[in-house]
């Protein structure tokens, strides 16, 4: 099982929709994916169309991560299969923000990984859907994560906020044995035409280098019809969407290409020992939130 969480420190730049669409991607390759919604606002909930009343979500299961909450928790998407794959979701609730402290404790970081490991052999892919902000939500999904994916828009607000996010990324990385690693920044809202997003992404180019993706999510408005519609991209008509869905897909193969060198397992016995060793103490997390307030 590969986690992967998709985060910016800036609201609005595309987290959800890319989430999605990397979902969309997975699906249409046959592959069991689950959607992990952390943020309170729920969006990756309303857009996978989970619409039967949820007997529990992600705040109960991080409350108590035992196997038999994770279980009732997760539901079955009504996006349809294509293939063998299957979609499922662990579903957003406002009442997570009662973890979303901007010092939370050890005990908080790790109770998403050990929620994800009762389901370790159930899953090939884990997506986890962050809110806008370095708080305690977008620290455990970094915690249980084996790679971040970093959105940002062609601007230049959002051109910092990912600047501080990777540097974010290599901070907590270094607290946690080394597993998390960025897998970088995806441009997403691309305009082709445009000369300040053309600008902007020389400038991203230069800034990130490698660790920018050599693929951009380009602005088009299939990408919000198929969202209203709950649908996922890759069912959505057109020539448009199909090249968003390609290019969702080409995102995917450089996550399992950066992925392919890490073997290791995600277990119960795994995460105690990773908790036992666990090197977090709060003056360090304090250090990665000072990034985050810098001008
Ligand atoms: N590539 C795209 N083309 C067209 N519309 C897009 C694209 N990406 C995102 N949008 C639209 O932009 C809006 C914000 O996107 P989204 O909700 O994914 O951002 P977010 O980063 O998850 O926001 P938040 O920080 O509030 O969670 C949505 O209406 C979405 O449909
Ligand atoms: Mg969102």
């Amino acid at each position: 099982m590969h986690v992967l969480s998709v985060s910016s420190l800036k609201g609005g730049v595309g987290k959800t929709t890319v989430a999605l669409g990397l979902a969309s991607a997975s699906l249409s390759r046959g592959l069991r994916t689950l959607v992990v919604d952390l943020d309170p606002q729920s969006d990756a909930t309303t857009a996978l169309g989970a619409t039967r009343e949820l007997k529990l979500s992600c705040a109960e299961v991080l409350k108590l991560p035992k196997h038999a909450n994770v279980v009732r928790a997760i539901v079955s998407s009504d996006w349809e299969s294509p293939s063998a794959g299957t979609m499922d979701l662990l579903p957003g609730s406002p009442k997570v923000v009662e973890f979303d402290s901007p010092t939370p404790t050890k005990r908080d970081l790790w109770r998403l990984e050990e929620a994800l490991s009762r389901v370790e052999t159930d899953y090939d892919l884990v997506i986890v859907d962050t809110p806008p902000s370095l708080n305690g939500l977008t620290q455990l999904a970094w915690t249980a994560s084996d790679r971040v994916l970093i959105v940002a828009e062609p601007s230049i607000f959002s051109v910092l906020a990912a600047d501080r996010a990777m540097r974010a990324i290599s901070a907590i990385s270094k607290q946690t044995a080394g597993r998390l690693k960025p897998l970088g920044v995806l441009i997403n809202r691309y305009i082709p035409a445009s000369k300040e997003h053309q600008f902007r992404l020389a400038e991203l180019e230069q800034l990130f280098g490698a660790d920018l993706l050599s693929v951009a999510i380009e602005e088009h408005s299939a990408v919000q019809q198929a969202q209203g519609a709950a649908r996922p991209i890759h069912s959505w008509p057109g020539e448009v969407a199909g090249n968003t869905a390609k290019s969702f897909e080409l995102v995917l193969d450089q996550m399992f290409q950066s992925h392919s060198a890490d073997t290791s397992k995600r277990s119960s016995k795994r995460s105690t020992k990773a908790l036992k060793g666990l090197k977090i103490r709060r003056g360090a997390i304090q250090t990665v939130l000072d990034l985050v307030d810098e001008p």
